[in-house]
């Protein structure tokens, strides 16, 4: 299970660019996935604070705001102050740039989430030691191990009582039919929890019994039969923690990069981020395995982190970040090239040039312009709505990228307006929304009621906040007559024309103008698609 200084040396060096002045840093983005409460607030303070961004946790997520951010909507308010340090953080630590993506934790702002994951290169899971693997780290595993995303896990509080290590890598190890290998260990759990013995590092890190004390400085150790681990750990030869330290160790699998690089094997660290117990071996795992810029999904062909021109994509828009501005910010991936400030990109969806006039870095409590970026990074652009979430930019045009989805959603509801003389702000300001990514618009081809469509309910709340608060347009929503909606693929013009004569009063368009059949029910959805089998319904589409 031990790593040898070769395989770790080849991983780094795998990751790192040739050294010609102008790329001195390695780039390693990366995204925290977990259910709600699992620690992903208190890790992610932890790391930028081991990564030298902060002095101080919690400088990021002052309480107040962390305690509100349990519901993600309401973070989306609370946030919108400190929106710049939360939803893409970048640090530097040890010569590596770390471009740490958020993701929020609740299930109705999924579709964020999934999309934030098309950005990273790799993903840490956070495991609550008490509850094992939880609904939502599922769903979003899955979605890892879909684009091929290689995991790092982290076994998350183990100061409080838990399941024992065992039973938790068993349960990672079947649930999500992972290969774990344990790079470390708990020297006692809850009130017995001594400390954390790191196999990879040979280090270990000792728990004063006495205290809640945060982790002291790692010490040197020959192996789990030390002196100087016993004597600081008041543990004996033969402690039950020891030896199940002792079994892991001979029990589980070498680490294999290549294994974890395709997302077959998972190494697992153990810790407390409250207290800060195993976050620098995360750090260093983050360095040593998690994967440097990689190749992107992209039509006609996928691109290359060292092809020469710039490319990237827009994952996600946040509008109205600075109260005082009414500015949107697109996130987006640089994939490739170097991308310098004021250079020219053009927009594959429009065919327009845009000037990267004020390219926007993320640093752990502030934003600030940045002059270069490199494949890996993650650079703010500020737009008055000429950016879509899934756009292209690229130097030299005819680019793609995909594999950024789009949900069919689950709520319909139309809007009912108290001042009906302001249906047109309204519909600007749903607009606006609709190309952040927050909900989908659906003009029907018949009437004039437009219909709005969300994957979860909070996004409700947070539509008629915002609209209320960044329009001053208060709104409340009713029930449509229709339940689902799904995206259409028609193979033919003949076919489409036949179709939307025969369903026309079905129909809508999209904020993007693609066409979408919206059913009253199941059964009905189900009896269109069998007297059209030709037709694709879809719930899942893809933004090419
Ligand atoms: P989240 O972002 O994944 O939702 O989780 P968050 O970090 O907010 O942590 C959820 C709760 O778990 C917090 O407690 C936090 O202090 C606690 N926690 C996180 N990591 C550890 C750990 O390693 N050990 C222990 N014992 N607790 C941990 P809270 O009481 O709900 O909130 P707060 O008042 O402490 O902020």
């Amino acid at each position: 299970m031990l790593i040898d200084d070769a395989s770790t040396k080849g991983t780094e060096d795998a990751g790192k660019p040739a050294e010609n002045g102008s790329q001195p840093l390695v780039r390693r983005t990366f995204a925290i996935i977990s259910h709600p409460d699992a620690g992903k607030t208190t890790l992610t303070e932890k790391l930028l604070y081991e990564g030298g961004a902060i002095r101080e946790a919690g400088e990021v997520f002052a309480k107040g705001n962390r305690r509100r951010a349990r519901s993600d909507w309401m973070a989306i308010e609370q946030r919108r102050g400190i929106s710049v340090t939360s939803s893409v953080m970048t640090f530097e630590n040890d010569g590596i740039r770390f471009n740490l993506l958020d993701t929020p934790g609740h299930e109705d702002f999924s579709e964020d989430t999934y999309r934030t994951l098309t950005a990273v290169d790799s993903a840490i899971m956070v495991i609550d030691a008490a509850k094992g693997i939880e609904a939502q780290t599922l769903k979003l595993f899955e979605v890892c191990r879909l684009r091929g995303i290689p995991i790092i896990t982290f076994i998350n509080k183990v100061d409080r009582e838990g399941l024992s290590p065992f039973a938790l890598l068993d349960e990672i190890g079947d649930k999500l039919a992972l290969d774990t290998v344990p790079m470390s260990w708990p020297l006692g759990m809850g009130g017995m929890f001594r400390g954390i013995y790191s196999f990879e590092e040979k280090r270990a890190w000792l728990a004063d019994k006495a205290s809640n004390a945060p982790c002291p400085a790692a010490i040197a150790v020959t192996g789990l039969d030390d002196p100087a681990l016993l004597a600081g750990t008041g543990m004996r030869a033969g402690d039950s923690s020891l030896d199940d330290a002792a079994l892991a160790a001979d029990a589980f699998p070498e680490f294999l990069p290549a294994a974890f690089q395709s997302g077959d094997m998972t190494p697992v660290y153990f810790g407390s981020a409250l207290r800060n117990y195993g976050v620098s071996s995360l750090l260093a795992a983050l360095m040593r395995h998690a994967l440097p810029p990689q190749p992107q999904p992209a039509l006609p062909e996928p691109i290359d982190p060292a092809a020469d021109h710039v490319s990237g994509f827009v994952f996600k828009m946040q509008a109205n970040m600075d109260p005082n501005h009414r500015d949107r910010v697109a996130f987006m991936r640089v994939c490739s090239g170097t991308l310098k400030r004021g250079m020219k990109l053009d927009n594959s969806r429009t065919g327009k040039k845009l000037g990267l006039h004020n390219p926007i870095f993320f640093l752990a409590r502030d934003r600030a312009i940045t002059e270069e970026a490199l494949p890996g990074d993650i650079v703010g652009i500020p737009n008055h709505g000429t950016l879509r979430v899934g756009d292209t930019l690229s130097e030299r045009g005819g680019i793609q990228f995909t594999g950024l989805p789009d949900f069919a959603p689950e709520i319909l509801r139309r809007i009912r307006l108290n001042d009906p003389m302001k249906i047109k702000q309204m519909r600007r300001a749903m607009l606006d929304l609709a190309e952040e990514g927050i909900a989908r618009v659906f003009r029907p081809l018949v009437g004039s009621n437009w219909i709005i469509g969300v994957v979860g309910a909070l996004q409700l709340e947070v539509i008629s906040t915002r609209s209320e608060a960044e329009y001053g347009l208060p709104i409340d929503f009713e029930a449509t007559m229709y339940e689902t909606a799904r995206w259409l693929d028609i193979p033919d013009d003949a076919l489409n024309k036949r179709f939307v004569a025969a369903q026309r009063a079905n129909l809508a368009e999209d904020e993007g103008g693609a066409l979408v059949f919206l059913a009253r029910n199941a059964w009905e959805l189900a009896r269109t698609q069998k007297e059209w089998p030709d037709v694709r319904f879809l719930t899942v589409r893809e933004r090419v």
